[in-house]
């Protein structure tokens, strides 16, 4: 029996570059050795300022993506969190056994009161729950993310251990699991990328657009002629080359940086060829499902009919342990 996977991203606009190589990539790698629920978490969204016409456009454009990605829905389970009605009824019974002071201390909680301070909702604060409560429903044991969200995962094997104990073995430990994008620093150098800064690099933009933006980028600060001798490892484009480029041009790079036979132009056209050469058959493939919005619809379709079911039974599993019997009422 193959272990199984949960992960998922917010619809809240288009994805970039660390949601690519700290999520995506990953899930694509994983999907042969995993049973894989892959998910578009629409309530997650809600925490967060949105418009409400806008929510549903945004996650079929992240459905897209997924598949543009490689998401192989013969494999794994493309889903809506919010199809899922289960997602909720377990967050709340696991609301019940989380302490309020270790969601005040999770990171993203204390970051983002600070940031949005004119909408501090109880969403916001039971974030971290309402994740535990989508990737335990399934019974995943691991989750492949980028490193932020590592806080998160803590929390959340420590709610599952409560519950365990407190009613008996329901739910496996669960893991994260980073990959070599764990945590991709914007064009700025040296804030996270984020879609709420202007530092990112998106999916859908292509040469052009890319070599604009990277053009501008941020590089190693004391490199301030092509004359003088740079160092890659403290520059975010060779970080970015590092997860893009071949070892033959990695090689060309290091050596032609140090001894200032390359200047950073030619570092950065390098890298958006790589970058652009990458995500083509990605941007292309996007546009495709675009406009195949019945095929990609069916898609969600099955994948939220196949994780209704999984997921009913480990709730009536939960039910029963928590001591609420639906059967009683039946005649
Ligand atoms: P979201 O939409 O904020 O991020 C989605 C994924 O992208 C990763 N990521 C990054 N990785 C590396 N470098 C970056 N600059 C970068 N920016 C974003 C995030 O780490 C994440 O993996 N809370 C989750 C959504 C969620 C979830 C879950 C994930 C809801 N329930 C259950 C796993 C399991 C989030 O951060 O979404």
């Amino acid at each position: 029996m193959k272990k199984r996977i949960f992960s998922g991203i917010k619809p809240t606009g288009d994805l970039h570059l660390g949601n690519y190589l700290g999520a995506i990539k990953n899930w694509i790698a994983l999907q042969d050795e995993y049973d894989c629920v892959y998910s578009i978490v629409d309530l997650h969204a809600m925490t967060t300022e949105y418009k409400s016409n806008e929510l549903r456009e945004n996650v079929f454009k992240i459905a897209c993506n997924y598949l543009a990605c490689g998401l192989d829905p013969q494999k794994s389970i493309l889903m809506v969190q919010s199809s899922v009605k289960y997602h909720t009824e377990l967050c709340w019974i696991l609301n019940c056994l989380t302490p309020l002071s270790w969601l005040e201390r999770v990171p993203t909680f204390k970051e983002k009161s600070q940031t949005q301070d004119e909408n501090i909702n109880m969403g916001l604060l039971d974030y971290a729950v309402l994740m535990t409560a989508d990737i335990i429903l399934y019974k995943a044991e691991a989750v492949p993310v980028g490193e932020d969200q590592l806080p998160h995962i803590e929390l959340a094997r420590e709610i599952l251990r409560r519950f365990n104990s407190r009613f008996g073995d329901t739910f496996p430990e669960i893991k994260g699991i980073v990959g070599k994008g764990a945590r991709v620093k914007g064009l700025d150098g040296t804030d996270k990328m984020g879609k709420s800064l202007d530092n990112c690099l998106y999916l859908y933009e292509d040469y052009d657009m890319l070599w604009s933006k990277i053009s501008k980028a941020v590089t190693d600060t004391a490199r301030i002629k092509k004359t003088d001798p740079g160092n890659p490892n403290v520059c975010n484009i060779y970080s970015l080359h590092l997860l893009f480029s071949s070892t033959k041009d990695l090689e060309l790079i290091i050596t032609g940086c140090k001894n200032a036979e390359i200047g950073c132009i030619q570092c950065k056209k390098l890298l958006a060829t790589n970058i652009s050469e990458e995500l083509e058959p990605i941007r292309t493939k996007y546009y495709e499902f675009l406009n195949r919005p019945d095929f990609v619809n069916e898609i969600l379709f099955e994948g939220n009919k196949k994780a209704n079911l999984f997921a009913a039974d480990v709730m009536d599993e939960v039910y029963k342990k928590i001591g609420i019997d639906h059967g009683f009422f039946k005649k």
